[in-house]
């Protein structure tokens, strides 16, 4: 049954608290192991029949957000409308809450949150092998917007399966001033690797990427000291490449008190786990004391993927 609408979807940031980064595939995408983690800052994407596509953004950040057709939003609404032969008229109004361009997938998890909201307006019903497809033309990160949680991620990011945990993570984002282009950090990363093997340097043969066992077997013992020790990202020395600054910003969270820390994605967003609620506002206030962000976060997770908000 189509909705008069409107219908709100309330979508994850997330967090690879695993980012292991393959060679570059003939498609100019990089092969990937990578586990999803979905924290408790949230998108809201409002779905309201309208006479054209059209898209509103609102939030501290709104003004960096694209109203145009290249919004990955936008996109979802006309690729689902697409596949259904329905014309894509909805107005979708993001209500903005993740950092834009950070690292933290919020552009995907609007697009996530798009593709569920117009799926229950237009009363498709698409199922989830359909909608999960769908995503992954979209964008390497969409379909784990779908499914929240803790993830698996293989092929460039969109072959997706639970990864079994118990437990809730505290977790503490420094937003850092201005963004990264995730393109241009996967080339730095490429850059990097290559001087490294014309400089006969070992670090030079890229690796199948794998999942980390340590880090598997601390998500499913709900271990945060285990997992703090066990968080990598292949990305971050090209983030850190790119934005240096981002070093003060790790050592600060890590003299802090936290467990583990790491670029969140392609950055230059960094993350930080902490041992309980307590050790997070330690290391919020050591952040901020630092001077080192423009602004600090707390969440908590993980938290499930796009979901309808009761009307
Ligand atoms: O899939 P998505 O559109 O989010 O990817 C953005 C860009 O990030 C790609 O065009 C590519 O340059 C890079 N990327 C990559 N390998 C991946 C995912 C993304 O090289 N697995």
């Amino acid at each position: 049954m189509p909705s008069s609408g409107p219908v709100t979807v309330r979508v994850p940031a997330k967090v690879n608290v695993q980012l292991a980064v393959g060679g570059r595939r003939d498609d100019g995408f990089h092969g990937l192991a990578t586990v999803f983690f979905a924290v408790g800052l949230f998108d809201e994407v409002t779905v309201t029949p309208a006479e054209t596509l059209r898209i509103t953004a609102s939030g501290p950040d709104a003004h960096q957000v694209p109203l145009d057709g290249s919004n990955l939003a936008a996109k979802a609404a006309r690729i689902l409308a697409q596949r259904y032969g329905l014309e894509p008229n909805v107005h979708l109004h993001i209500a903005k809450d993740i950092p834009v361009a950070g690292g933290m997938a919020g552009g995907s998890a609007d697009a996530a949150a798009a593709l569920v909201g117009c799926d229950a307006l237009w009363g498709i019903g698409a199922g989830r092998p359909e909608l999960l497809g769908l995503a992954g033309e979209l964008g390497s990160d969409v379909p784990f917007g779908l499914v929240g949680g803790v993830a698996l991620g293989r092929g460039r990011g969109e072959l997706l399966t639970p990864v079994e945990t118990v437990g809730e993570y505290h977790w503490v984002f420094a937003v850092a001033e201005g963004g990264l282009s995730t393109p241009e950090v996967y080339r730095e990363c490429d850059r990097l690797r290559e001087a490294a093997a014309a400089g006969g340097s070992h670090a030079a043969a890229v690796p199948v990427p794998e999942p980390s066992q340590e880090l598997l077997e601390a998500l499913a013992d709900g271990d945060p000291v285990a997992l703090g020790a066990a968080l990598f990202n292949d990305l971050q020395p090209a983030a850190l490449q790119l934005r240096p600054d981002l070093a003060d910003t790790l050592r600060a969270g890590t003299e802090g008190g936290a467990l583990g820390s790491l670029v969140s994605g392609s950055g230059p967003t960094c993350a930080f786990l902490a041992k309980d609620a307590e050790a997070a506002e330690a290391v919020a206030e050591g952040l901020l004391r630092s001077g080192t962000c423009r602004s600090v976060r707390r969440a908590t997770g993980p938290v499930p993927g796009a979901t309808v908000v009761p009307g």
